[in-house]
């Protein structure tokens, strides 16, 4: 058994994160924490809670928390995921009921209170995670490993050279990067590899099972939506947490571009031979961070499929 906290911004993959993390028997979902990202912060709540609803989660705490990047103004990605942030599928309301406590309150007593080790995977803009760990540092130290959906090693999405959830707060990104816990990347080098097509969301619909309709369903939409093959995308970083043998890594520096220049929220991975050890004085890049750089698609994917239809 594994202790998670997500921290999400929901939008449809976030969903097939929470779907699975939600539905795994060796996974103890002890918390979710909600950031503005693909839409705004009071949707995010909303389809989060609709989602936990579809996945028959238990009484799991959800806390509300950043309204928006520190620096930056929000930048949504509503043309990706639906004007809702869940494929405008028109999902029932949710009966549940936010936590009262902020999202960096809960995650600090989320922690303390944990008796296993706790890992974090932040599926999103970093904004909530970087208050908490300046606001409850000693409580950030008990973190057993920080598993990121974000960055990239290569190509960007929001921009040329930046992935989304960095490029949406890049300051946030930067002292998460810097905090010394130990990270796992999982970035753009892997996301889009988990492709699901329109006919893998029939059969999951045709299967009647309630969570297994509503995965199908939102792959489905988005496939007829945007006319290509999605990915389970954050999903892949729930994944990569409880059994990492499903991937490969390599160890490089990083650093985030926090200028205001063409490359504002890239992942800047040093991967020379030379440096990778004693550090290049001229880089900005900080901390050791693993990089997820291979992922075993199919056991991955069949993993997805097989956990959210458990009966
Ligand atoms: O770049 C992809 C990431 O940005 C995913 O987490 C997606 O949900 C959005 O948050
Ligand atoms: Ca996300």
């Amino acid at each position: 058994m594994k202790t998670f906290i997500l921290d999400v911004d929901t939008g449809v993959d976030d969903a097939f994160a929470i779907l699975f993390a939600a539905r795994h028997p060796e996974i103890n979902l002890i918390g979710v924490t909600c950031v503005d990202g693909n839409t705004n912060l009071k949707q995010v709540v909303i389809n989060t809670l609709k989602v936990l609803d579809a996945s028959e989660a238990g009484a799991i705490p959800v806390g509300v928390g950043a309204t928006r990047p520190l620096i930056d103004e929000p930048r949504y990605a509503e043309h990706v995921h639906g004007a809702d942030g869940l494929a405008d599928l028109g999902a029932p309301e949710s009966k549940r009921v936010v936590d009262k406590r902020p999202a960096v309150e809960l995650l600090r007593d989320l922690i303390e209170g944990s008796k296993d080790p706790v890992t974090l995977i932040p599926l999103a803009p970093l904004t909530n995670i970087a208050l908490f760990l300046r606001s409850f540092p000693e409580t950030a130290k008990k973190i057993e490993r920080i598993v990121i959906m974000g960055g990239s090693a290569s190509v960007g999405n929001a921009t040329a050279t930046a992935e989304f959830n960095i490029w949406h707060d890049p300051e946030s990104a930067a002292i998460v990067f810097n905090s010394g816990i130990p990270i796992t990347m999982y970035g753009l080098d892997v996301f889009m590899q988990l492709r699901m097509n329109a006919e893998h969301g029939k059969s999951l619909i045709a299967s009647g099972h309630a969570p297994s309709v509503f995965g199908g369903q939102l792959i489905k939409t988005m496939c007829e939506r945007l006319g290509y093959e999605i990915t389970l995308g954050d999903y892949g970083a729930v994944a990569t947490a409880l059994f990492p043998e499903l991937t490969k890594t390599e160890r490089f520096r990083v650093g985030v571009d926090t200028t205001f220049g063409p490359n504002r929220g890239m992942t800047v991975c040093d991967r020379r031979e030379k440096y990778a050890q004693e550090g290049d004085p001229n880089f900005a890049g900080e901390a050791f961070v693993d990089v997820v750089m291979e992922i075993d698609v199919e056991a991955m994917r069949n993993l997805w499929i097989e956990t959210i239809s458990r009966s």
